[in-house]
């Protein structure tokens, strides 16, 4: 029995015989317009959308059948349905994802089965400018592996997604996935467009407590004071809101994103009553902070106050059980590199790279 989607009541469940797949769709929602399944073991997929769907523009390479698998394509899903049915079959495991940032739902979904079971499923968010999605994992059970499975699934969600009028699929790696090869393979065959590095990702340990510029700070100038983000007043949050919505700080600094994962060290710097900066960190894994938003008002740049601010977040880290730190700095901010570089890089028992590749869809 297959329930997707967010069901309120379900009562009088009932089987009928000589019915393998029975199925109803609401006409409440668009759900109706927008379902999709492929039920046919070797043969290539069929849509059947009930309304006319954009035509794609660059017909999806259609690998060679696997015997004995069946695909099935579904593009309502809730993160809940995901997690409850397919958590085994994700990577990077979703629930991990989750810790990061919340996701957009609907979720696309492409499952492979052998029988009624699955063992494999490529997953997809449409991405807030609704013109793409980001493959958020694809992941085939071991013993299926080296069948074409992975193949045959993206293929399915990237002609799902381009029937959407969707026109590109991102898929953002690390390099330190054991499958990098794999990957890698797979982009440069399948024509995606040469990954480009987002990211430069540190993995920071319990050592930096030992750097003397995490002790050594020197004195605050007159006016400023840091403090936990906790105490930080909800009035405070609206100029910070004000500061997002003027550009006068960049949204991907956003201290409010994952606000749940928020971690126990994110401080603040005041400066003559204004919120003036902050480094605002999450908890990424049972064992590791991500330092995720780190802002300093430009005209109080260059006087050490960066430094400051950084090691008021790191000292409670390492007072903690909590052993690693995780840096993330785009590869387009130089300025920022060349600070972790010298302060945090030392420190660092690994160093990855974050990619994102580019599937171009051809939806309208
Ligand atoms: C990566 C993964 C999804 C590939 O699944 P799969 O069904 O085995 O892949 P396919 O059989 O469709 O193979 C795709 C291509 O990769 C190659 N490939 C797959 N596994 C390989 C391996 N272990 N070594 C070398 N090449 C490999 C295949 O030969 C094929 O290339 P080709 O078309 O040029 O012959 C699977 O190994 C997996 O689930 N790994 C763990 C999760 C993961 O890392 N997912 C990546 C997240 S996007």
């Amino acid at each position: 029995m297959e329930v997707a989607g967010i069901i309120s009541e379900l009562y009088d469940v009932a089987v009928l015989p000589g019915v393998r797949r029975p199925m109803a769709l609401g006409f409440k929602s668009d759900e109706i317009s927008r379902f999709v399944t492929i039920e046919y073991p070797n043969a290539p997929p069929v849509f059947q959308p009930f309304k006319a769907a954009p035509a794609a523009q660059t017909a999806p390479r259609q690998p060679a059948a696997a015997p004995g698998y069946r695909f099935q394509m579904s593009v309502d899903m809730t993160v809940t349905a995901v997690l409850q049915q397919y958590h085994p079959l994700t990577f990077p495991p979703l629930a991990e994802q989750l810790r990061g940032r919340s996701l957009r739902e609907p979720l696309v979904t492409a499952v492979a089965r052998v029988g009624d079971e699955p063992i494999a499923m490529a997953l997809a968010e449409i991405a807030p400018d609704n013109a793409g999605a980001h493959l958020l994992s694809c992941f085939v059970a071991t013993a299926h592996r080296r069948h074409g499975i992975a193949t045959r699934l993206l293929a399915h969600l990237q002609q799902a997604l381009a029937q959407r009028g969707l026109r590109y699929l991102d898929l953002s790696y690390s390099t330190d996935w054991p499958s990098l090869p794999v990957v890698e393979h797979f982009l440069a065959r399948y024509g995606w467009l040469p990954p480009q590095t987002l990211l430069y990702q540190y993995k920071v340990t319990y050592d930096i407590g030992s750097a003397a510029w995490l002790h050594d700070a020197p004195p605050l100038p007159d006016g400023c004071e840091l403090f936990p983000w906790s105490d930080l007043q909800p009035a405070k949050h609206q100029s910070i809101q004000r500061k997002l919505k003027t550009g006068e700080c960049p949204a991907n600094l956003d201290p409010f994103q994952a606000d749940a994962h928020l971690a126990f060290n994110s401080v603040v710097l005041r400066h003559g009553g204004d919120v003036a900066g902050w480094m605002v960190t999450h908890q990424a894994a049972t064992d590791a902070i991500q330092y995720t938003s780190f802002f300093l008002r430009p005209d109080l740049q260059r006087q050490g106050l960066g430094l400051a601010l950084l090691a008021a977040a790191i000292r409670p880290q390492v007072d903690s059980d909590v052993p690693y730190g995780i840096w993330q700095v785009a590869a387009s901010n130089e300025p920022m590199l060349a600070f972790v570089r010298r302060y945090l890089q030392p420190y660092a028992m690994k160093q990855t790279e974050r990619r994102v590749a580019r599937q171009v869809l051809g939806g309208e």
